[in-house]
């Protein structure tokens, strides 16, 4: 069996197309800003595309750049005044901080409301409450890209490998909300494999470069690989050996081009959501 490819890059281009659609019949402008603390390059690089895609569908972004040197109480200052600032609807602080500011304190500064990254404690406990809230935006993208591939969720045995606050957690959360059978397994799971075996849908969220092998899948099954590794080499690998993959699976996201580009239109997604239910439209 040859697995059909599951093309994040189309759907993830297809969700920018009607929310820039949507955004031009609104009477506003959703407003994002992305904030930035120091100077870590990767950081750059993502934080100039996000404020890119979100010009793009039209919305009114900026990113707020603050120096390395910035104290936790400058930041949390800076936080404060983007909560109570009536154009914006989102706010994401973008991760790594630098080491002497504590990323809990700055997640938990951001108002629930505007959480475009679904991170803030009563977001991450709304949903595994299973109540309406801004989700995570990469497991939101898998839920697109499980939707498209058309899986019946509904049963089926997943298994959500990592167990991370940003996606592993709530990926398993938004799958026992379609009504999955979910496993997380992670590193200390007892024989990795025997479970990976077991999935049905399988989403692989460890950052270890082509952890999961052919024969850790079951034939046909869905694959879902959220990990991005540089080989020293410099090519970009996912955390499923994909050519093994891909003779066994049903149908699986390739790295790059799959989940990846999923995270950027959720976080507009999100952007939009929040800036309509902020104004009671939704
Ligand atoms: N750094 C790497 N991924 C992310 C993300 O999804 N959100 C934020 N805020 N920082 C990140």
């Amino acid at each position: 069996m040859t697995a059909r490819i599951l093309d994040g890059k189309a759907i993830a281009a297809r969700i920018r197309a009607g929310l820039a659609a949507r955004t031009a019949t609104l009477s506003f402008r959703p407003g994002l800003r992305v904030v930035r603390v120091g100077e870590d390059p990767a950081s750059g690089v993502y934080v100039r595309n996000k404020d890119k895609a979100a010009k793009e569908v039209g919305f009114d972004s900026a990113t707020v750049h603050l120096p390395e040197s910035t104290t936790e109480a400058d930041l949390l200052a800076t936080i404060a005044a983007l909560n109570a600032d009536p154009a914006v609807d989102g706010i994401l602080v973008q991760l790594p901080l630098p080491a002497h500011i504590r990323t809990e304190a700055a997640i938990a500064a951001v108002d629930p409301a505007k959480d475009v990254d679904g991170f803030h404690p009563l977001n991450a406990g709304r949903l595994a409450a299973g109540q309406p809230g801004l989700v995570p935006c990469t497991p939101r993208g898998v839920m697109h890209i499980l939707a498209e591939s058309g899986a019946t969720l509904r049963g089926a045995r997943a298994v959500v490998l990592g167990r991370s606050q940003i996606v592993g957690r709530p990926m398993a959360q938004l799958l026992l909300g379609a009504d999955c059978t979910v496993t997380i397994a992670h590193s200390r799971t007892r024989d990795l494999p025997a479970e990976c075996r077991r999935a049905e849908i399988l989403v692989a969220a460890v950052g270890r470069p082509e952890m999961v092998r052919g024969d850790w899948i079951a034939p046909g099954a869905v694959v879902v690989d959220v990990g991005i590794n540089r080989l020293p080499d410099g090519k970009l690998v996912g955390d499923v050996a994909f050519a093994e993959a891909s003779a066994v699976a049903g149908a699986i996201t390739p790295v790059p081009g799959g989940v990846g580009p999923m995270t950027i239109a959720c976080l507009l997604e999100n952007t939009l959501d929040a800036a309509l239910a902020r104004r009671g439209a939704a």
